[in-house]
C-alpha cells in the first residue's frame, strides 16, 4: 500500500491509503490514535453482556439447561448433579410417553428447531447469504441480513430473517433457489407478513407425497369455508368459497376434479339445510354429471350452460335490487341461500366456443357473475386447462386462484399473478407419473386475495365411491336449467 498526505488539519494529519482491494481502490483514514485498554475491556465486556443478553432471548430453554447444570454441579457437585439429571430425564420422557402430542409440541419440535438453528442455519448462513447475492457491503464492511429465528416441524423449517434496511422480499425471492440449495432443501418459498421481515419456508419432507382421503363431512353445515384438503405442514386446509370467486388451473390430469368434489363434498350439508344451492355446468359431461344427484340445477350442452348461467345473473340481479340501499353483504339464509356455479372446463364454453351468440352470451354472463355476484351471494368456481389469456380472458376478475400441474414455467404466474413462481410457486414442476395417475395429483398453490404468499395444499382425493355416499345422503331433486 502505498500512503501520501492528503491535508494538514491543525493537530491531526489525515492520510489516504491507496489500497490492493479490488472494491475500494482508495481509502481515506485518519491518523491512528491510541485508545486506553480500559475503553477497549469497556466495549469488550458491553459486547460480551449485549450476546449473553442475545442468546438468553432467543434460547431461552437452552440457556435454562446450560445455566441450572452449571448451578447444581456447583451446589451437588458433579455426582449428584448426574443423578438429578437422569430422574430429570427419565420424568420427561415418561411424561412425552404419556402424551406424545404435547411430548412433541413442547419437546421433539423445539429441539429439533434448536438443532437446526445450531448446525443447517447458523453453521452455514453468512457464506449461503453471502453467495445468494444478499449481503451488502457499504464502506468496506459487509452486512448481512440477520437470522433471527428458526421453527421446525414434522415437515418444514421456518426460518424468520430481519432484512437489511432498504432490501425487499422480492429480492429474496428472486434468489430463493440458491437459498434453497445452500441450505440443502427442495425449495424455498418466501413470504413477507411484516415490513423489514422475512419468513423463508424450507420444506424438508413432503407431507403431501401421499394421497389425501375424502375429508370428512363437516358436523355444523358452514358456508364461509371448506375444508377440501391438507397443507404442506399437514393441516386441514380451508378454502373460502362464499364472498369470492375461484378459479383452478391445472394440465389435464391433473385432479382439478378433485379439487371441485372436495368443494361439493364440504358444501353438502349446508346445501342440505337449505343454506347453499350447487349449480353444476359440465360441458365435457364426464365429471360433475357423475353426481347429478348432488345439483340443484345441472347443465351439459353449451346452449343449457348459456341458459344456466344467465339464470344465475336474473337471481344475482334480483338480489342486488332487493339488497340495494339496505345491505352491503350476502348473509346465506334459506330465502337467499349461497349459490355456488361450479364450471368445469370453462374453455369449452368460452375460447374453444363456435357458436359465436353462445360464445358472446356466455362470456358476459360469466364476467357479469364474477364482477357483480360475490356481494349478493353467488359465487363461481371454475375450472380450465389451459390458462392463456386467449382462453379465459376473464381471468383475473377471479380473485383467488389455484394452479395445480401446469406444463410451462410462464403459466404459472398467468394463472397466480405476477411473481408467484420467483415466491416460490413451482407449479410446473409438480411431479407426475404416466404409470401412476395419483403421483402429484390433486398438487396445487393456492394464491389468495388477501394473501400474496402461495400456499401449498394437496386436494383430498374424492373417489367414484366416495360420490356415490354423497348421492346416498345428500341427493336432490336436481332441474335441469
Ligand atoms: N387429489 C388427488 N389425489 C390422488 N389422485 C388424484 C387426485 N385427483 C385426481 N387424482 C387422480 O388423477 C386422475 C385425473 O384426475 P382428474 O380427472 O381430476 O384430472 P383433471 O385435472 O380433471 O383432468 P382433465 O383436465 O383431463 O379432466 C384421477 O383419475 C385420479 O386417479
Ligand atoms: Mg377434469
Amino acid at each position: 500500500m502505498a500512503e501520501f498526505v492528503l491535508r494538514k488539519l491543525p493537530g491531526a494529519e489525515v492520510q489516504g491509503v491507496v489500497s490492493t482491494t479490488p472494491d475500494t481502490a482508495v481509502v481515506f483514514a485518519p491518523t491512528v490514535v491510541k485508545t486506553p485498554a480500559i475503553v477497549v475491556i469497556v466495549v469488550w465486556l458491553w459486547r460480551l453482556v449485549v450476546g449473553l443478553g442475545r442468546a438468553v432471548w432467543r434460547h431461552p430453554v437452552v440457556c435454562a439447561l446450560a445455566g441450572g447444570t452449571a448451578a447444581l454441579v456447583v451446589l451437588l457437585g458433579w455426582r449428584d448433579a448426574l443423578v438429578v439429571w437422569g430422574g430429570l430425564v427419565c420424568a420427561v420422557s415418561s411424561w412425552a410417553g404419556l402424551w406424545p402430542e404435547a411430548g412433541m409440541r413442547w419437546l421433539v419440535w423445539p429441539a429439533l428447531s434448536w438443532w437446526r438453528w445450531v448446525w443447517v442455519y447458523r453453521r452455514k448462513w453468512r457464506s449461503v447469504v453471502a453467495v445468494a447475492g444478499l449481503v451488502r457491503v457499504v464502506r468496506g464492511r459487509g452486512y448481512a441480513p440477520d437470522l433471527v429465528r428458526v421453527v421446525s416441524d414434522r415437515w418444514v423449517d421456518r426460518v424468520t430473517v430481519r432484512m437489511l434496511d432498504g432490501q425487499d422480499d422480492t429480492e429474496y425471492a428472486e434468489r430463493s433457489p440458491g437459498l434453497a440449495h445452500g441450505f440443502g432443501a427442495v425449495n424455498c418459498r418466501v413470504s413477507s407478513l411484516r415490513p423489514g421481515w422475512v419468513t423463508l419456508t424450507f420444506p424438508r419432507r413432503d407431507a403431501l407425497v401421499r394421497v389425501v382421503p375424502a375429508r370428512p363431512f363437516p358436523r355444523r353445515p358452514d358456508v364461509a369455508t371448506v375444508d377440501v384438503g391438507m397443507d404442506e405442514r399437514g393441516r386441514p386446509y380451508r378454502l373460502k368459497v362464499h364472498g369470492t370467486h375461484v378459479l383452478i388451473a391445472g394440465a389435464t390430469g391433473a385432479g382439478k376434479g378433485s379439487w371441485l368434489w372436495s368443494v361439493v363434498r364440504g358444501l353438502l350439508p349446508a346445501a342440505g339445510e337449505g343454506l347453499v344451492e350447487l349449480w353444476a355446468l359440465d360441458p365435457k359431461l364426464m365429471e360433475l354429471s357423475f353426481g347429478l344427484e348432488l345439483f340443484d340445477r345441472y347443465a351439459g350442452t353449451p346452449e343449457d350452460c348459456a341458459e344456466l348461467l344467465e339464470a344465475a345473473v336474473a337471481v344475482m340481479q334480483e338480489r342486488a335490487g332487493r339488497y340495494a340501499g339496505v345491505r352491503r353483504s350476502h348473509e346465506p339464509s334459506t330465502q337467499d341461500p349461497f349459490i355456488l356455479v361450479i364450471v368445469d372446463e370453462v374453455a369449452f364454453l368460452t375460447a374453444y366456443q363456435r357458436d359465436r351468440d353462445l360464445k358472446v352470451r356466455i362470456m358476459a354472463a360469466l364476467a357479469t357473475l364474477t364482477t357483480q355476484g360475490r356481494a349478493v351471494g353467488v359465487g363461481v368456481l371454475a375450472a380450465l386447462q389451459d390458462p392463456r389469456k386467449d382462453v379465459l380472458s376473464i381471468r383475473n376478475l377471479f380473485p383467488d386462484r389455484i394452479a395445480l400441474r401446469l406444463d410451462e414455467a410462464e403459466q404459472v404466474d398467468m394463472v397466480l399473478g405476477d411473481g408467484a413462481r420467483d415466491r416460490g410457486a413451482l407449479a410446473d414442476q409438480i411431479p407426475r407419473d404416466p404409470s401412476d395417475p395419483s403421483v402429484g395429483a390433486g398438487v396445487a398453490y393456492v394464491r389468495l386475495e388477501n394473501a400474496p404468499e402461495p400456499v401449498r395444499v394437496r386436494a383430498a382425493y374424492v373417489s367414484d365411491a366416495d360420490i356415490r355416499q354423497m348421492v346416498l345422503r345428500y341427493s336432490v331433486v336436481s332441474e335441469a336449467v
